[in-house]
């Protein structure tokens, strides 16, 4: 009898336990706590491949956003990056990421106009004088547009990073005017208004990966090219380069993209996690990008190694000027509206 009573309370409490043990195991936001004890199967692997280096403005947001995810989840999410195009290079990460073969990717908007050619507006000279004015375009009714023909290919647009404004360096003459440019040949991102700009002013335009531009300056194949000076200095190719012109003639940043399906198929607090760290990712991003190109051009200034030309107002109205037909052939191309929100 006593032993009866004794089995029966064992019994209940035995219950009890393997009760809550599923309960806590069905809890639908309890990120493990311990990642060492992941299995491959409870691990959420995100491969974040990019082209440029580590200690730049994407590089760095990368990393941050990495180690944040890494850390909010507990080891659940992990974010795996790879810098300077040693997972795939600029021509390939974009079918990389639609193919599922890595998660997320954060190209030059010039490097999206190859699935979205729209999106080469972004690249019109002059188009843009400050990060504000992109950002107040992008978050406007043309930027949204320009965002949903990307989710139409396949892809979840996260954010937008910044790089900076592009700066004209070349190893033949000082840039003033759009004349000097003539015949020069220059590198540019794969973008066909950025193959007018240079191809109207009588250059000739390079499409040139980023990861093997330096040897390209260093062979002759190109005698300039145009990026921002964080992109210049972190590749060295300023020690290839005798001029630069700061123009800030046009705007260099990032699309951060994410393959839809696998957005898709994220639980949902993990989609959450995601948002919500990149509110303060991109931010972040937005600050020292800022931050790393006005450094930069004081280092330039005083290295004493590369000689330095600032437009002048002036020098830049001949440049606007030059650069109308390139406005011209967008508009023919993918009609008014996208230039009339312009700045
Ligand atoms: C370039 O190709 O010059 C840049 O897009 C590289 C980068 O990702 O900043």
């Amino acid at each position: 009898m006593y032993l009866s009573v004794y089995y029966k309370r064992f019994t209940f409490v035995l219950i009890l336990a393997v009760l809550f043990l599923l309960l806590t195991a069905c809890q639908k936001n309890a990120f493990p706590i311990d990642n060492e004890q992941l299995s491959e199967e409870e691990r959420l692997v995100i491969r974040f491949s990019h082209v440029v280096g580590e200690n730049t403005p994407k590089g760095l947001a990368a990393r941050k956003f990495a180690e944040l995810i890494n850390e909010r989840s507990n080891g659940h999410v992990e974010v795996q990056v790879f810098p300077n195009g040693f997972l795939y290079k600029d021509g390939e990460e974009m079918d990389a990421l639609l193919n599922g073969d890595i998660q997320m990717i954060a190209p030059a908007t010039s490097k999206v106009t190859s699935l979205v050619p729209e999106w080469s507006v972004i690249d019109l000279p002059f188009a843009f004088s400050t990060y504000e004015e992109v950002h107040d375009y992008i978050a406007g009714p043309i930027g949204q547009r320009l965002i949903s023909k990307l989710d139409d290919k396949g892809l979840h647009t996260l954010g937008i990073w910044d790089n900076g404004f592009k700066q004209i360096s070349n190893r033949e003459f000082p840039i003033l005017l759009p004349t000097d440019l003539k015949q020069l040949n220059m590198r540019i991102m794969p973008s066909d208004i950025l193959e007018k700009q240079f191809s109207i002013l009588g250059a000739v335009p390079k499409k040139i990966d980023f990861n093997i531009l330096f040897h390209h300056l260093e062979n002759g194949d190109v005698d300039g090219q145009e990026n921002t000076l964080s992109n210049i200095t972190s590749k060295n190719l300023h020690t290839l380069q005798k001029y630069l012109t700061i123009s800030n003639h046009g705007y260099l940043g990032y699309v951060l993209l994410m393959n839809d399906e696998f957005w898709k198929e994220l639980p949902v607090d993990i989609q959450l996690l995601i948002k919500e760290t990149l509110i303060e990712v991109n931010q972040w991003e937005w600050d020292i990008a800022h931050q790393i190109n006005s450094e930069k051009l004081v280092e330039l200034e005083n290295c004493e190694c590369i000689g330095i030309h600032h437009l002048t107002e002036q020098e830049r109205l001949i440049w606007e000027e030059a650069f109308e037909p390139v406005f011209e052939y967008y508009k023919d191309r993918f009609g008014a509206e996208y230039i009339e929100l312009l700045p």
